[in-house]
C-alpha cells in the first residue's frame, strides 16, 4: 500500500527523507476519480523518478459557483487501490482546511493564456488551478510534475507559471489516453448516459476529420475549424461551447498552419461538458 499522508508537515518530511537518500521525486497531482489517463501519468513518472507521489484533492477554488464541485466523483477506496496496483509510493490526501485554512487569501494568476478556451467559459478556473498547483508543488517539491495533454491549456498555463515565477520544477505533458472507441478518458465520463456517451464519440471523430484535412495539405485554420464545427453539429445531442485553433504552446491567434497548433474543443452533452484536443502541424498531426 502507498503511504497515505494527510498533513503538509508530514508530506514535507517524507519528501525530505527521500531527497536525503538521494532519490528523485515525480509528482502526479489529481482530483481523484482515477482512470487509465492518471495511471499513464503515474507510469511515466515511475519511468524517470525514484519516488512517485500522487495527490488526491478536489480543489474547490477551481470550480465556478454553478459547476460540479459537489457532484464531482469521490472514489477514495478505488483510487487508493489503483495507486497500490500502479506502485505509487505516497498518496497526499489533504483535507480542504489543510490547504485553505481560515485566514488564507493569496492567489496565483497567470495572464494572457488564461483568457481564452476554458478560461473564457470558466473565468475563475485557472486562477484556482494555478494557485493549488503552486501550493502542491511547494509542498511536494518534485523534480518533475506530470499532467495530461487532455487539459492542454492547463499544461500551457502551468508551464508559463513555473517559468515566470522561476519555480524549479519541470512540467511534463503526457499524451491523451482514449477508450478503444476514441473517447478521451475523463473523470467526468461517468456523468454520461449511454446515449450521450455514444454522441460524445463525435469529439474524436471531429479531431480525426481535422487530422485528415491537415494530412491532405489544408493550411487554412479557419476551414479546418469550420469542418470540425460541422462534424460536431451533425450530432443533435452535442452543444458546442468552443472549437478553436491557436498556436501551440503560445496560444496565439493563427490563420495558417505553419507552426504547431492546438485544436481544442469543449462540448456539452446534456449537462456534462467534455473537452478534447489534438496538436496539428501543416501536413502532419502529432499527439492526441
Ligand atoms: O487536472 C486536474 O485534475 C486538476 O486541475 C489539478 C491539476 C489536479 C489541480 O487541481
Amino acid at each position: 500500500m502507498p503511504k497515505v499522508v494527510e498533513c503538509i508537515t508530514e508530506m514535507r518530511k517524507v519528501v525530505a527523507e527521500a531527497r536525503l537518500a538521494g532519490k528523485t521525486i515525480g509528482f502526479v497531482p489529481t482530483m481523484g476519480a482515477l482512470h487509465e489517463g492518471h495511471m499513464t501519468l503515474v507510469r511515466e513518472a515511475k519511468k524517470v523518478c525514484d519516488v512517485v507521489v500522487v495527490s488526491i484533492f478536489i480543489n474547490p477554488t477551481q470550480f465556478g459557483p454553478n459547476e460540479d464541485f459537489d457532484a464531482y466523483p469521490r472514489t477514495w477506496a478505488e483510487d487508493l487501490n489503483a495507486c497500490r496496483s500502479a506502485g505509487v509510493d505516497v498518496v497526499f490526501h489533504p483535507h480542504v482546511h489543510e490547504m485553505y485554512p481560515d485566514n488564507w487569501g493569496t492567489w496565483v494568476t497567470v495572464e494572457d493564456v488564461t483568457d481564452k478556451l476554458c478560461g473564457k467559459s470558466r473565468p475563475i478556473h485557472f486562477r484556482g488551478v494555478a494557485t493549488v498547483v503552486t501550493k502542491l508543488l511547494n509542498i511536494v517539491q518534485p523534480d518533475k510534475a506530470f499532467f495530461g495533454q487532455k487539459d492542454a491549456q492547463q499544461v500551457v498555463v502551468l508551464k508559463k507559471m513555473v517559468r515566470d515565477l522561476n519555480m524549479p520544477y519541470e512540467i511534463v505533458m503526457v499524451p491523451i489516453v482514449r477508450d478503444v472507441d476514441g473517447l478521451a478518458k475523463s473523470s467526468r465520463n461517468v456523468y454520461l448516459n449511454s446515449e450521450q456517451r455514444q454522441a460524445a464519440l463525435v469529439l474524436y471523430k471531429s479531431l480525426c476529420k481535422a487530422q485528415e484535412l491537415c494530412r491532405s495539405g489544408e493550411p487554412d485554420s479557419r476551414k479546418i475549424r469550420e469542418a470540425v464545427i460541422a462534424c460536431i453539429e451533425s450530432v443533435s445531442l452535442a452543444k458546442i461551447d468552443y472549437v478553436e485553433i491557436y498556436s501551440f504552446p503560445d496560444l496565439a491567434d493563427i490563420d495558417t498552419l505553419d507552426q504547431d497548433a492546438l485544436l481544442a474543443v469543449a462540448v456539452k452533452f446534456g449537462t456534462t461538458r467534455l473537452i478534447d484536443n489534438t496538436i496539428l502541424k501543416s501536413n502532419h498531426i502529432c499527439g492526441g
